[in-house]
């Protein structure tokens, strides 16, 4: 049984998942409605809500899965990319409980953690594949060959905006709440995709750009008073997130994979997932961030003993 910690961002999350994939608890608190006045996240909040946070989580996770500490084998924890700060209570706090515990501790890659949602119960997809990882930090195509990290190559990547953060800096230029996507995701069901023609960036190689389609929506939106920016939102909404999905479709066909996943918070999104209905995507509940995907990725990480991650750090960027 491992315990899987997430704090690399706002999500509070701890999860039970057993070594044969099973998921006996995964509990999420979400700081969204923190961060909402803000329109986006406030590092230092974040990192304050995560310390009151944890422990209460922990025991939720631990009474949903009617487990005690004693039956635990091995905790694993998010160590980057992410907030430096969210990550160091995360990882203080897990180096803290594995060692009071005398269990082996594994420090996670959060993207690797994304791609191990596939290997959860009762999906438990075996490589090889062609993963995307779209999330609100990160868009990376991988050429996944065994479910460690290593075994995982990246053909692309993004040369500018994260498919996430594309979604949540477009919903803030049509005046939606924060997160964007979800919002985004919402108001295109009753919008015109074809309203408007947003570019797809022509980049070399199987790398993406959204800059180029952030900067159309902001030139459309500056021409529209308010109230016919009140009328379009919707139409400017399903155009904006068309021509997401059709850069990260293109690229995905480009790559000519025949076996194709998708992951991370952006793979959530209903149009997507409708265009590509051969690939195989994460639950919805796992797409964006929770602790389940860590513990999962925690079975496929070398462990640490406690001798060796009293010094162990967290790590902000993977670049
Ligand atoms: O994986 P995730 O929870 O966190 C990171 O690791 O970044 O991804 C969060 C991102 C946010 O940018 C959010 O707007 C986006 O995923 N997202 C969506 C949807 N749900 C979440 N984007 C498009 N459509 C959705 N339904
Ligand atoms: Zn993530």
């Amino acid at each position: 049984m491992i315990l899987g910690i997430e704090t690399s961002c706002d999500e509070t999350s701890v999860a039970l998942v057993a070594d044969d994939g099973a998921i006996h608890a995964n509990v999420v608190a979400s700081q969204a409605e923190l961060h909402a006045p803000y329109g986006g996240v406030v590092p230092e909040i974040a990192s304050r809500r995560h310390l009151e946070l944890l422990a209460p989580t922990l025991e939720e996770a631990l009474a949903r899965a009617g487990l005690t500490l004693d039956e635990l084998d091995g905790v694993a924890v998010t160590v980057g990319p992410g907030l430096i700060g969210a990550l160091l209570v995360g990882v203080s706090f897990a180096k803290a409980l594995a060692y009071a515990r005398g269990l082996p501790l594994a420090p996670v890659n959060h993207l690797h953690g994304h791609v191990c949602s596939l290997y959860l119960a009762p999906l438990a997809l075996e490589p090889p594949f062609v993963c995307l990882l779209v999330s609100g930090g990160h868009t990376l195509l991988l050429d996944v060959r065994e479910r460690e990290w290593s075994g995982c190559r990246r053909l692309g990547t993004t040369l500018d905006d994260a498919a996430g953060e594309a979604f949540d800096k477009g919903a803030r230029l049509l005046g939606l709440g924060y997160p964007g996507g979800v919002e985004i995701d919402r108001l295109a069901q009753t919008g015109d995709r074809f309203a408007y023609r947003f570019p797809v960036a022509r980049v070399p190689g199987l790398d993406f750009s959204f800059s180029g389609l952030k900067t159309a929506l902001l030139y459309a939106v500056r021409d529209l008073s308010r109230e016919q920016l009140a009328r379009r939102r919707a139409d400017l909404a399903a155009s904006y997130q068309h021509a997401i999905v059709r850069a990260l479709v293109e690229r995905l066909e480009a790559s000519g994979a025949e076996r194709i996943a998708l992951v991370g918070g952006v793979a959530a999104n209903s149009e997507l997932r409708a265009a590509l209905p051969e690939a195989i995507a994460a639950p919805l509940a796992l797409c964006t961030d929770n602790a389940a995907m860590i513990a999962s990725a925690g079975r496929y990480t070398v462990a640490l003993r406690p001798d060796e991650y009293l010094a162990l750090d967290a790590f902000a960027s993977s670049a």
